[in-house]
C-alpha cells in the first residue's frame, strides 16, 4: 500500500472513487454513532451500581462519629478526605471533598479569584485590566470554555511528548498579566501524555511575575490506566512546597470515571493557607456537601488498593475499546500516511493529528454519515486549531460492535477528506 503523498494524480483519483463508493455505502446505513465525549459506557456504570446498595439501615449513616445525613463538615467526611489523600499522596487536611463534578470546583475556584481574589492577591481579578492564561494545547475544551467565559486572554502553549513546552512557559510567566495555567498532568486530555519528572520540576519551581499566579492541576486521570499497571505519580503539592510555591497550586480530581460521572465525589487539594482562605469563602456558600455519597464511596472503595482494583475492572472493559481504535488506525490510516496519533496507556481519549487542513472536513463527513465526533478545533483555545489537524477520539461510550462501525466511518471519512484535499 502506498502513502497518499507518494501517489500519482491518477492513482489518487482511482483511490478516491473507491473510497467515495465505500463512504456512500456507509452513509446509506443511516447510522447513529457517537465518539464525542469521554463518558463511561453502560457496562462500566452497571458494574459500579453495586455501590448504591451499600447504605441500608439508619446505623449505616454513621461514620467518623458523624451522622452523614445531617449538616456539617463543610470540608467533607474525614474518611473520604483520607481516601483521596492516599490517592493523591497528600495529607488529609489538604483535601476538600465536595459534591459531584470537579469541573464545578474548578469553575468556582476561578470565580472566587474574580470576586474575592486569591490568598495573596492585591485585588479581585475582576478589577484587573487584563487576565492572561496559559493553555497547553491540544487540551480540554471545558477548561478553555471556563477561561473564555471569564474573558481571560488565552495563550496557547504547545504540548510536547513530556508535557507543556516549558521553555515557552518560563518565558511567558515573566509577564505579570499571566495569572495562571491549566494542566492535566497524567494522561492529558486529549493526548494521553504523562508529564515527565523534569516538566513537573520546572512547573513546581516556576517564579511567575504575578504573585497570585494559579496553577490549575487537574489530575482527572490519576488512577485511570487501561493498559498495564498503575503508574505512580508525584504529588504536586509537595513538589511546589520544595520551591516555596505551596500556595501556587490547586489540584483537582474526582470519582467521575471511577464510580459515576452523574453521582461522584470531587475534590481539591491545596496548601493549609489556601484551605483556610477558601473555606472562609465557601462557608458562606454552602453548609455541607453530599456526605451520604461521600460515605458510599468510602465504604465501596475503602482505600487506594480498593480503587486500583476497581480500575482494573474498568480497564478490562476499556482496554479492548482502545485496542480497537488503535488497530483501525494502524491498519487503515498508518499505511496511507495521512495522520499520526498518540498511543496512551490511560485516560479517556486517543488524540489524532491528521495531515494539515482536513480535520474539520473529516468531522463533517463523519457527521453526514451518522457519526458524531468531538468538534474539530475544540481542543484549542477559542476552538481554533491553527493547523486544522487535531481530532479527539473518545471510544468509551459505544459498545464494541458500534465502535467497530464508528471507526470504519471515521477512517473512511478521513481518507476521503485527505483525497479531496490532495486532488483539489
Ligand atoms: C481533564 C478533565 N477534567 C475534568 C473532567 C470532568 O470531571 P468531573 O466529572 O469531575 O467534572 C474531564 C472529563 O472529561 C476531563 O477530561
Amino acid at each position: 500500500m502506498k502513502k497518499y503523498a507518494e501517489m500519482t494524480r491518477s492513482e489518487l483519483e482511482l483511490e478516491r472513487a473507491e473510497v467515495q463508493a465505500k463512504y456512500d455505502e456507509l452513509k446509506a446505513k443511516k447510522l447513529s454513532l457517537n465518539m464525542a465525549r469521554g463518558k463511561p459506557g453502560k457496562a462500566q456504570l452497571d458494574m459500579t451500581s453495586e455501590m448504591m446498595d451499600i447504605l441500608k439501615s439508619d446505623s449505616d449513616y454513621m461514620c467518623d462519629g458523624i451522622d452523614v445525613r445531617n449538616y456539617g463538615n463543610l470540608e467533607g467526611l474525614p474518611s473520604c478526605r483520607a481516601l483521596f489523600a492516599e490517592l493523591l499522596g497528600v495529607k488529609p487536611e489538604n483535601v476538600f471533598c465536595g459534591g459531584t463534578a470537579s469541573l464545578q470546583m474548578m469553575y468556582d475556584t476561578i470565580a472566587k479569584c474574580y470576586t474575592h481574589g486569591r490568598v495573596n492577591s492585591d485585588k479581585p481579578w475582576a478589577k484587573l485590566d487584563k487576565v492572561k492564561w496559559l493553555c497547553p494545547a491540544p487540551g480540554y475544551d471545558r477548561h478553555f470554555a471556563i477561561s473564555q467565559s471569564f474573558g481571560m486572554e488565552m495563550i496557547t502553549v504547545p504540548m510536547t511528548s513530556e508535557g507543556p513546552d516549558m521553555d515557552l512557559v518560563e518565558e511567558l510567566i515573566r509577564d505579570g498579566d499571566v495569572r495562571g495555567m491549566w494542566c492535566v498532568p497524567k494522561y492529558s486530555n486529549p493526548d494521553g501524555i504523562v508529564y515527565s519528572a523534569e516538566t513537573i520540576r520546572r512547573i513546581a519551581s516556576m517564579k511567575p511575575a504575578a504573585k497570585d499566579f494559579l496553577l490549575m492541576w487537574d489530575n482527572a486521570y490519576c488512577v485511570h490506566e487501561f493498559f498495564g499497571d498503575y503508574l505512580p505519580f508525584p504529588d504536586i503539592l509537595g513538589e511546589c512546597a520544595k520551591y516555596g510555591n505551596e500556595d501556587m497550586v490547586f489540584e483537582f480530581a474526582s470519582t467521575s470515571k471511577i464510580t459515576f460521572p452523574g453521582a461522584g465525589v470531587s475534590v481539591f487539594a491545596c496548601s493549609e493557607h489556601n484551605m483556610e482562605y477558601v473555606k472562609k469563602l465557601l462557608t458562606v456558600q454552602v453548609i455541607s456537601y453530599d456526605k451520604v455519597n461521600q460515605l458510599r464511596h468510602v465504604r465501596y472503595l475503602r482505600d487506594k488498593a480498593g480503587v486500583l482494583a476497581l480500575m482494573k475492572r474498568h480497564a478490562a472493559i476499556l482496554g479492548p475499546k482502545f485496542r480497537c481504535v488503535l488497530d483501525w488506525l494502524d491498519r487503515e490510516i498508518a499505511p496511507r500516511g495521512i495522520a499520526q496519533w498518540q498511543k496512551p496507556n490511560g485516560g479517556y481519549f486517543v488524540s489524532v493529528n491528521t495531515m494539515p487542513g482536513i480535520a474539520k472536513e473529516t468531522w463533517r463527513l463523519c457527521k453526514e454519515a451518522g457519526l458524531t465526533m468531538t468538534g474539530a478545533g475544540a481542543t484549542f483555545p477559542y476552538g481554533r486549531d491553527p493547523k486544522d489537524s487535531n481530532m479527539r477520539v473518545a471510544p468509551s461510550l459505544p459498545p464494541t460492535e458500534q465502535l467497530e462501525q464508528a471507526m470504519e466511518v471515521y477512517c473512511i471519512s478521513m481518507r476521503l477528506a485527505a483525497l479531496n484535499k490532495l486532488l483539489a
